[in-house]
């Protein structure tokens, strides 16, 4: 399974860390180049363009939410791809969304791939603290999909990260929970939760 993240700012480079503490190659890629930051952060990390990032099996969206269009058609094909969607929506208008949930809305354009919403809920500053948190436990990070499978999969990744996933259902559903859109938060949007009752 290859890893991508698109957009290597605060949340991207929180995520970028995850992988690099746990030694996983992942591609980074925006819009200006990359190597220095990505040498920063460790040497698993590999700056790509975004055409070439692109091709990754499992495409961590990090960017901002109103590029997701442009990203969209920078792939040949999405067809069997898994998108992280990390973006949040707040300040854009629900009726600029169909009224879908963002991340619903968002999928639109990423034709063939099954999206997954996760990695959005917790400030960046925060998720960068990393998996443990001081008291012991391990950082909850919210799954939420419409497709079980890709749902299980990246929960498979987040316990990979040494985080502590927790799946909510499908976006119109658990997911909802997790959103910003317009102005308002979901309720579980910036509770950083941790998990004691894991043997890892
Ligand atoms: N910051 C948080 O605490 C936080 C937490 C959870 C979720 N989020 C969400 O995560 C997303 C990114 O937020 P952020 O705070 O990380 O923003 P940020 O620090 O401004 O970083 C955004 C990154 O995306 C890149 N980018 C912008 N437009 C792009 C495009 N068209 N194609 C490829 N890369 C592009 C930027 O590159 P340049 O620098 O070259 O423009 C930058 O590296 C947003 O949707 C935000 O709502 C943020």
């Amino acid at each position: 399974m290859s890893y991508a993240i698109i957009g290597l700012g605060k949340i991207g480079t929180a995520i970028a860390q995850a992988f690099a503490r746990q030694g996983i190659e992942v591609a980074v890629a925006g819009r200006r180049p990359l190597d220095a930051l990505a040498a920063q952060i460790g040497p698993s990390l590999t700056p790509r363009r975004i055409e070439d990032a692109l091709k990754a099996d499992v495409v961590i969206l990090a960017m901002p939410f109103a590029a997701h269009r442009d990203i969209g058609l920078a792939a040949e094909s999405w067809q069997g791809k898994l998108v992280i969607d990390a973006t949040n929506a707040f300040g854009v208008p629900p009726e600029e969304l169909g009224g879908l949930p963002s991340t619903a809305a968002l999928a639109k354009s990423f034709p063939g791939a099954k999206v997954v919403k996760a990695f959005n809920h917790l400030p960046a500053g925060v998720l960068a603290q990393g998996a443990r948190t001081p008291q012991g436990g391990r950082r909850v990070v919210f799954i939420a999909s419409d497709d079980d499978a890709a749902s299980a999969s990246v929960a498979a990744l987040v316990e990979r990260l040494d985080f502590a996933p927790i799946e909510l259902g499908k976006i119109g559903e658990g997911g909802l929970l997790v959103q910003a859109r317009g102005n308002t938060w979901g309720q579980l949007v910036f509770q950083d939760l941790a998990r004691f009752n894991s043997s890892k």
